[in-house]
């Protein structure tokens, strides 16, 4: 496990008290705010399944959830917890937690004149981000199996590598449904603005999910991401992930040089390929031209 202590006030494992009772009317306020924007706009955009979690956990009852009553509803569907925690926690605990299916989230929100800007995770992208999902059983059982392999991943050095994966499918993932594509990644469905850009702006590409190729794309934590991976279900997602001996590919990929996030291979399945033109336009603003 990881050396560095908890904070004060936290468990060994890094948890803390949600106290539920101490959220403002303002923080409540915020979370329905939020929530009423992306309830409204996400059917139809996003994976079935998701919607299909938030009914099962309750989750339109408004006000922030109590992670208590979550969590019961969530144990009764799958078997997972879900755990507030100060902050961001070594990835070691995080992943302890996982393969333990427990899901770790921030119980703080952000205030209501920051609604689209977030330098760490919220409650807001935590809960209505990623828990809908963990009441799918696959899906569920996907969160576990990584958090397993990140287990393994650090003893080998190797946590860059599978963060890679845990980004292009569980934060930015896209799914296809038929012949449309649909969102179910936490990064997306609890952003306004991605949800509509992932899905529907010509700039990012849209390439088939290929395990290998991911875990060496570089990716953007300061902006919309420039490529976007589409999995087939959720079951070839699972099955993959069991499926791959990950040792071997962590030692081939060693030192290896990132792929850009711009990129498209030759041998990429491209279900879009991107303009750039918002990433383009972006540096191009940052650099004042
Ligand atoms: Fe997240």
């Amino acid at each position: 496990m990881s050396t560095l202590e908890p904070p004060p006030g936290a468990a060994s494992d890094w948890t803390i008290d949600q106290r539920w009772q101490d959220y403002s009317p303002a923080e409540h306020a915020v979370w329905d705010t939020l929530f009423a924007r992306q309830a409204a706009m996400l059917p139809g955009r996003v994976v079935p399944a998701f919607m299909d979690g938030l009914d099962m956990l309750r989750m339109t009852k408004p006000g922030i959830p109590d992670f208590s009553e979550l969590s019961d509803r969530l144990m009764t569907a799958t078997g997972w917890q879900v755990v507030a925690v100060p902050g961001l926690v070594p990835d070691e605990v995080f992943f302890d937690h996982l393969a333990n299916r427990r899901f770790v989230s921030g119980r703080f929100i952000r205030t209501a004149d920051q609604l689209d800007y977030l330098e760490e995770p919220d409650v807001f992208h935590d809960v209505f981000g990623h828990v809908p999902l963990l009441a799918n059983p696959v899906f569920a059982d996907y969160m576990q199996v990584y958090g397993q392999g990140g287990l393994r991943a650090a003893k080998l050095g190797a946590i860059d590598r599978l963060a890679r994966l845990y980004w292009y499918t569980v934060e930015f993932g896209l799914i296809r449904e038929g012949d449309a594509l649909k969102l179910y990644g936490a990064g997306i469905v609890s952003s306004h603005g991605e949800s509509i850009f992932a899905l529907d702006d010509p700039s990012p590409n849209r390439l088939g999910f290929d395990m290998r190729r991911l875990m060496q794309t570089e990716y953007r934590i300061d902006d919309y991401q420039q490529s976007y991976f589409v999995i087939d279900s959720f079951d070839d997602l699972l099955r993959q992930t069991l499926e791959t001996d990950f040792a071997p590919i962590y030692a081939a990929l060693d030192g290896s040089p990132g792929i850009a996030v711009d990129t498209v291979l030759a041998d990429d399945k491209i279900w879009h390929r991107g303009t750039q033109s918002y990433a383009s336009a972006r540096a191009s603003s940052k650099l004042g031209t």
